[in-house]
């Protein structure tokens, strides 16, 4: 494996790159006129709160193609972590899952209510998109992470994916396939093209991004699998949201489908091809090689 940095420290460096991406987040996403109460519901559910695993990723995967990479794609962090909100603030929304915990904080339709929310929403994805473009690479290279993003984002990826969580909920027969392809589209695509972006920026050539590739859809569908066995096993206090939500509207989930013993081993083998993808590409990175492994110890 290609984990030989011995004095790499996971905690510090996830905080390290956190603190990089917030300071971004706020200095664009500070309310602002008109529409104030737009950008105060905005900002309150993109700050104070949040992993910032698909930024961290990118900044990551960037440097793993040519270090020092990082410091200058910052923007390109911050907005896929707005993106990002925009799916929580949605997925959150009594039309779909109806949460009213987020982040361990009622979540944007409680706090403020379901127009504001949906709206929050909205201007996030494009707000987010916004920042793509603006971000200080060729005009190519732009395009190139403007397209890998919407599809990632759109009816072949989240928005398709969700729409299939939700044909799911209540639904008995669900086969493992399907059950699978929800995953992919509904998490895995974007966590992909989180990978992807850093990637592209730092001029990886075709071996890495078929490696990248590899290595973030296994990291995608482990992430969801954990998720959804966080939901039975964990507690609100540390998980930030509702347990026992996913039981509760009989959604389709790998512990649901598998039994959460088999469905925690699929996780950790997926984790383990990850980083085994990395290391047949050459490339070295003990960050990407942690970073699988926190996605499938996390406690929250
Ligand atoms: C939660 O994602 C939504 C899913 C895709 C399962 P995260 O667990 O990454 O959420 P935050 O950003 O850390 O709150
Ligand atoms: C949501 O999956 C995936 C998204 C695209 C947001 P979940 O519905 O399981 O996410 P949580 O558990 O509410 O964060
Ligand atoms: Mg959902
Ligand atoms: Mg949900
Ligand atoms: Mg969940």
């Amino acid at each position: 494996m290609p984990t030989a940095q011995t004095n790499f420290n996971l905690e510090e460096f996830l905080a390290e790159k956190k603190i990089l991406i917030e300071n971004h987040l706020k200095a664009v996403l500070a309310p602002k006129e008109p529409a104030t109460q737009l950008w105060q519901a905005m900002e309150y559910s993109s700050l104070n709160g949040g992993k910032r695993l698909r930024g961290i990723l990118c900044l990551t995967a960037a440097d793993a193609i040519q270090m020092g990479m990082s410091s200058t794609i910052i923007p390109l962090a911050a907005a896929i972590e707005c993106i990002h909100t925009m799916s929580l603030i949605h997925d959150d929304l009594p039309c779909m899952d109806n949460d009213d915990l987020r982040r361990g904080k009622a979540t944007c339709h409680v706090k403020f209510n379901e127009e504001t929310a949906l709206l929050a929403g909205d201007a996030l994805l494009i707000e987010g998109l916004n920042l793509l473009s603006k971000v200080e690479l060729p005009s190519p290279k732009i395009v190139e992470i403007i397209q890998v993003v919407t599809s990632a984002v759109g009816a072949y990826g989240m928005t398709g994916g969700q729409m299939i969580d939700l044909e799911n909920t209540n639904k008995n027969g669900v086969t493992l396939d399907e059950l699978e392809k929800m995953h992919e589209m509904k998490t895995g695509a974007f966590l992909k093209a989180s990978v992807l972006v850093g990637a592209i920026a730092a001029g990886a050539n075709d071996s890495q991004v078929k490696a990248l590739s590899k290595y973030s859809e296994n990291i995608g569908l482990a992430f969801q699998i954990i998720d959804d066995i966080l939901d039975l096993k964990s507690d609100s206090a540390t998980l930030g949201k509702t347990v026992g939500k996913d039981e509760e509207q009989k959604k389709a989930t790998y512990p649901r489908l598998l039994g959460f013993e088999v469905a925690e081993q699929k996780a950790y083998e997926l984790v383990k091809e990850a980083k085994e993808s990395l290391q047949n590409a050459h490339i070295n990175s003990t960050q990407l090689c942690k970073i699988a492994e926190y996605i499938i110890e996390r406690n929250y």
